[in-house]
């Protein structure tokens, strides 16, 4: 690996693989449209090549993967629950876009092709914690996408040889995440809440539990896993296993930001997923992967950042395809 290509390099996850890849001494372009913000764009290194450019346009994924020996593909329009009622842009972005960029690697002679898939491709599992053999059973159209796309990876691994390589990943959280983001990220959301005064809300008792992710312990092992012969068109998981309830989160959250603030508890929301992680043994067994960072340490490190970058405002938006399912969160604008 010498000269790699990060989609969505612009984004939370993204800009931070950059830094590593930079870091172990690559050659780093980005093709991002920027649809998520400019505010990354300052943490990139001046060596950083950055094409403004859409995945879903064939000319620039085809003047992106030019010279290109590795893909990380993370562009993505990531708000799962955001996805029921805004299908087609979804799979426009997280289907066309990944099929457009696959084939433009292709065409270019890209040996590697990284995919940051997600646990949501797993759904609803009745066996905890999930493990990559589980079958995947989608239950909203993000995850849908996510699915489709690996088994397009899969697929085109047979008829052309370029060697997809599938991490799954899941609730990542660190500095670098919007904050202004109301759909998606239940750290820097409550961590925003906390710096505006406002009391973070747990839709039902708080009870779900998530293995939070510190965004270290995703980027180092996306860069590690490339070249392994055992992982080539072989899905793993990514992340950690220590296991908190939102609960737990919100409380933590609080008494480290040293406000004077109590959880708000509404009503439940019918579509999340009451417990969901994940088991490591694969990735402990393929490359000895162990997340290194505990929830207190990526939390101090996270809200460190969030300090100095000070409240933000929640940036709502209107658009829904399908109105009658746009959840009522977003139309009461309550998070
Ligand atoms: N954050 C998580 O907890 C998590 C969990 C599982 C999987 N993932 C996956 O990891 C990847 C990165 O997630 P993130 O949290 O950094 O998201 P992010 O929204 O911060 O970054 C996505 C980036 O993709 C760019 N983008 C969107 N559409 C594009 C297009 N058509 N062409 C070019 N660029 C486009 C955006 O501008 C943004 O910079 C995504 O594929 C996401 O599905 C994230």
């Amino acid at each position: 690996m010498k000269t790699v290509l990060v989609t969505g390099g612009a984004g939370f996850i993204g800009s931070h693989l950059v830094d590593e890849l930079v870091n172990r001494k690559l050659n780093v372009r980005v093709l991002d449209n920027l649809v998520g913000g400019e505010q990354n764009l300052r943490y990139f290194h001046k060596e950083v090549e950055f094409v403004n450019g859409d995945c879903c346009n064939r000319l620039d994924c085809k003047r992106a993967a030019e010279g290109i020996d590795t893909v990380f593909h993370l562009a993505a329009h990531a708000a799962e629950g955001q996805s029921v009622f805004t299908p087609v842009f979804n799979a426009k972005t997280n289907l066309v876009g990944s099929i457009t960029m696959l084939a433009e690697a292709i065409n270019a002679g890209v040996e590697n092709f990284v995919f940051t898939s997600s646990i949501a491709a797993y759904g609803s599992q009745k066996k905890l914690p999930i493990r990559e053999d589980a079958i995947l059973n989608p239950d909203d159209p993000y995850a849908i996408t996510k699915k489709a796309f690996e088994d397009y990876l899969h697929i085109y691994y047979h008829l052309t040889g370029i060697k997809p390589y599938i991490v799954r990943f899941f609730n990542v959280y660190g500095p670098r995440q919007r904050m202004d983001d109301p759909y998606r990220g239940v750290v820097p959301i409550f961590v925003n809440k906390c710096l505006k005064g406002e009391r973070p809300i747990i839709f039902g008792d708080g009870l779900q539990k998530r293995a939070f992710t510190y965004i270290s312990d995703v980027v180092e092992p996306i860069c590690d896993v490339v070249g392994r012969k055992s992982l080539v068109d072989n899905p793993v998981n990514i992340g950690t296993e220590e296991v908190h309830t939102v609960k737990e989160l919100g409380e933590k959250i609080i008494e480290k930001m040293h406000v004077n603030l109590e959880l708000q508890f509404i009503e439940e929301r019918t579509s999340d997923v009451k417990v969901t992680y994940c088991d490591m043994g694969k990735a402990r067994k393929l490359f000895a992967y162990e997340a290194k960072v505990g929830l207190d340490q990526g939390l101090d490190k996270t809200i460190e950042w969030a300090k100095k970058e000070g409240p933000q405002e929640f940036r709502y938006f209107n658009y829904s395809e399908i109105p009658k399912l746009t959840s009522k969160t977003y139309t009461t604008k309550k998070i």
